[in-house]
């Protein structure tokens, strides 16, 4: 009996112990991951004012990410006030109970059963502490899940693709009533931001843990999510849901910056596609070859399945997340995509030097 006790309340320790490690391990990898990303900027519009803020649940920057950390704290409060409860009792009789050196007698120590007084705590208790937890819980539940838009709100479309996300800012006054962009979203400070999610392909999650909960993003499914980015900065996330070979490389940027700046941004976005004539043999290469099935650039090609490229040069990474958008590593990425990212769905178009070097001059003018 003692040593079943004094086993389990070991196996708790070590657990508790192994738990706290591997999460602090997981937020220095994520940190290592980010880090090389944060101070590559593209072009002036895109320059990130603030800080790079890691995806972690303990540091939230608006109303739902906020309530979802409070809420957090209250059950780990409670749960780590019971586990010490319980585990100093467990101790305490291990330690002070234990059979005597000079104790020769074989029989069991004194039984006691039935204590009406002390059963009828343990019984309410746990009820009151599961009451608490379950209300505290569905209160913030409704507080997070909103049914519309809050007012005043910036709408974004969100669609999960394999493996990068597209984001379509609804702008009426804007020719065709939409801003479309990848992988990065800008967004204005201390504004709402009403995100609808949908999905081109598999099952994905929107997860930027300093601005709000997981939302799934499902095929043929709408759901919505909201945040409100209450400081300047870059946001990272990450894609929740396993969704194939590059579910770890559908990483989530979030810039959020002043309303000025944002609009400045958006400005860039809805700006007639660059045609720089010195790179027209790049352009040319790029309407020609399989390029333009999938991207889309303003007045040169119309594809759906990938990034539109429009306006690619404000951005500050490519392949979602995964590189830093410089001309050497948008060159490799080009020539040979599935040794940055293995398996994603853009193909190697065997392009020679020559070819190579006018389709990412032509890239690097899509400013
Ligand atoms: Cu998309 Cu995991």
């Amino acid at each position: 009996m003692k040593t079943n006790k004094f086993s389990t309340a070991t196996f708790f320790a070590v657990f508790f112990f192994v738990f706290i490690l591997a999460t602090s391990d997981r937020v220095h990898a994520a940190a290592e991951i980010c880090s090389p990303l944060s101070g590559t900027a593209a072009s002036s519009a895109t320059t990130q004012t603030g800080p790079t803020i890691l995806p972690n649940i303990f540091d939230p920057h608006g109303p739902p990410a906020r309530m979802i950390h409070d809420l957090s704290w209250l059950v780990l409060g409670i749960c780590g006030g019971l586990f010490i409860l319980v585990e100093g009792m467990i101790f305490y009789g291990v330690i002070f109970y234990r059979r005597k050196k000079n104790d020769k007698s074989k029989d069991e120590p004194r039984q006691v059963y039935g204590s009406n007084p002390v059963e009828i705590a343990w019984t309410i208790i746990p009820l009151l502490i599961v009451f608490v937890l379950a209300l505290t819980t569905v209160r913030t539940i409704r507080s997070i899940e909103l049914t519309e838009a809050p007012k005043g709100a910036l709408q974004v479309v969100v669609i999960g693709h394999q493996w990068w996300w597209e984001y379509r800012y609804l702008d009426a006054s804007v020719p065709g009533g939409e801003v479309v962009v990848a992988n990065e979203l800008h967004v204005p400070i201390n504004r709402p931001v009403w995100l609808r999610l949908e999905s081109a392909d598999v099952i994905h999650s929107w997860w930027v843990p300093a601005l709000a909960g997981k939302m799934d993003v499902i095929p043929n499914h709408t759901n919505h999510t909201w945040f409100n980015a209450e400081t300047e900065g870059l946001y990272l996330g990450q894609c929740a849901e396993y969704c194939g070979n590059q579910h770890a490389g559908m990483l989530l940027r979030v810039v959020a910056s002043k309303p000025a700046e944002f609009d400045a941004w958006l400005q860039t976005q809805v700006a007639p596609t660059v045609n720089d004539t010195s790179v027209a043999m790049g352009r040319d290469i790029f309407q020609e070859y399989a390029c333009s099935n999938c991207h889309t650039v303003k007045g040169v090609s119309d594809g759906q399945f990938a990034p539109d490229l429009t306006h690619l040069m404000s951005r500050q990474t490519i392949a979602s997340g995964v590189a830093p958008l410089d001309p050497t590593t948008l060159k490799a990425w080009i020539d040979n995509p599935q040794a940055l990212k293995p398996g994603c769905n853009m193909p190697s178009l065997q392009l020679d030097t020559q070819e190579l070097d006018a389709v990412t001059a032509y890239l690097l003018t899509l400013r």
